[in-house]
């Protein structure tokens, strides 16, 4: 029997495995499957630029996550965090590449995934029979370095005091208006700066978002399912916003839920998991761990990477452009997936962080795997090895195609 091996893997454990692709050739023929681990936290990031591969890889390893053995993935959340809108087509069977899954031995196929987003996408979402609901955000929940980050304010400046001030008054269970109706009623506020103030608050009233209750986390991350929270109708600032709650709430219940699991097993008793362990999926990471200071760095970086593996939670990552991301990410990353790079900087990023077992430049590797879309250069940190690969074709339909002004 041929040999097997699994990326990102250090026990000789069989199953628990993701089948994301096939060796490549530099002739293009394809060699024997590629697995990688779906057993054990990761930090895997897939980058390339425009248009060779990256969200579809990103989708076929969800798509293999949800195709694990059922004990498995039943001890698994997938959370997708989706800033273009494009996953939702995981819901249908990708019958514009049939052919191609033919020629690999399979057949589309739809998943099935609950969607949060914002009131007018749920509507259209349940109009295709895709389970959706609105995401809403506990306002109790956001701190005043959340509110300056909303509203692009300093976090010294008048308008972020007062708010932080309203918010820690009020009492657990509030909304926005409630913050209005504090700032409207202290007479210490001169008049303009409660015209701006309300004025933001206005705003985030409108993203119809902020609720007094907000959704536990559980809702979000389940048991063998796949969640897409659909953030593309927000700003960018609100989109951070998002990602640093939701990352912190999930980081929080995996360390509460691996206590009581550790517990249970001093114990000698069984208790039900209410908080599987996760991944996150987050395309476009640039976004969200730049260089630049970002309060989603605080928790991605120093929580899910530095301290990921103990509470079991995992990121996918996907980004255009290596070089624009904190280094940190590519030097926690155990698994890197490069598709065709050409920009100057983005190799040198990733030459930076080239490991020792690497022999030669990133350059030239990368210059082997040709214009090909889904072929890309896998470095794996466990095995320390680097290899060429294709990576398979979706059984779900890919929703980040480019637009085409040609006719149908
Ligand atoms: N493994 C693959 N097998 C077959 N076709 C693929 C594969 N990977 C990518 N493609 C094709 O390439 C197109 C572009 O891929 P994708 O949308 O993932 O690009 P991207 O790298 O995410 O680009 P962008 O930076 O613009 O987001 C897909 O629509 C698909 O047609
Ligand atoms: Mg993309």
């Amino acid at each position: 029997m041929e040999k097997v091996y699994i990326l990102g893997r250090r026990e000789k454990i069989d199953g628990g495995v993701l089948h994301i692709g096939r060796y490549y050739a530099l002739d293009g023929s394809l060699g024997s499957k590629v697995y990688i681990d779906g057993l054990k936290p990761h930090v895997v990031l897939i980058c390339g630029k425009r248009g060779y591969g990256k969200s579809y890889t990103m989708g076929t390893f969800i798509e293999e996550m949800a195709l694990l053995e059922e004990d498995i993935r039943k001890n698994l959340g997938i959370v997708i965090i989706d800033t273009l809108g494009i996953f939702w087509t995981l819901f249908y069977p990708n019958e514009r590449q049939e052919k191609l899954l033919k020629r690999w031995g399979l057949k589309p196929k739809n998943f099935d995934i609950k969607i949060f987003s914002s009131e007018e996408n749920v509507m259209e979402y349940k109009k295709k029979g895709i389970s959706a609901e609105r995401f809403l955000i506990k306002t109790s929940e956001l701190d005043i370095y959340h509110w300056s980050q909303l509203f692009n304010l300093p976090l010294m400046s008048h308008i972020s005091a007062i708010i932080g001030k309203a918010i820690s008054e009020l009492k657990e269970d509030f909304s926005i208006d409630d913050i209005i109706e504090y700032i409207k009623k202290n007479e210490k506020i001169n008049e303009e700066t409660k015209m701006v103030a309300e004025n933001f608050l206005y705003m985030a009233k409108n993203w119809k978002i902020f609720d007094k209750k907000g959704m536990p986390i559980n809702e979000i991350v389940k048991r063998g399912e796949i969640t897409v929270l659909d953030i593309s109708p927000y700003p960018e600032e609100l989109k951070i916003v998002i990602v640093a709650i939701i990352a912190r709430k999930i980081f929080e219940a995996r360390v509460k839920e691996r206590k009581k699991q550790e517990e249970a097993v001093m114990k000698k008793i069984e208790v039900d998991m209410d908080i599987p362990l996760t991944w996150l999926a987050i395309d476009e990471a640039h976004v969200f761990l730049p260089l630049e200071d970002c309060l989603t760095k605080d928790i991605l970086i120093k929580q899910w990477m530095r301290q990921g593996r103990q509470p079991g939670v995992s990121l996918i990552l996907a980004t255009q452009r290596p070089s624009s991301l904190d280094p940190e990410v590519l030097s926690h990353s155990d698994i890197i997936i490069c598709h065709r790079l050409t920009a100057q900087e983005d190799i040198e990023a990733l030459n930076r962080v080239r490991p020792t077992y690497m022999h030669g430049e990133i350059k030239e590797s990368l210059k082997k795997l040709g214009t090909e879309k889904g072929v890309a250069l896998i470095i794996d940190d466990t095995s320390e090895a680097v290899h060429i690969i294709k990576i398979r074709p979706r059984l779900s339909w890919h929703g980040g195609e480019e637009p085409s002004a040609l006719p149908n």
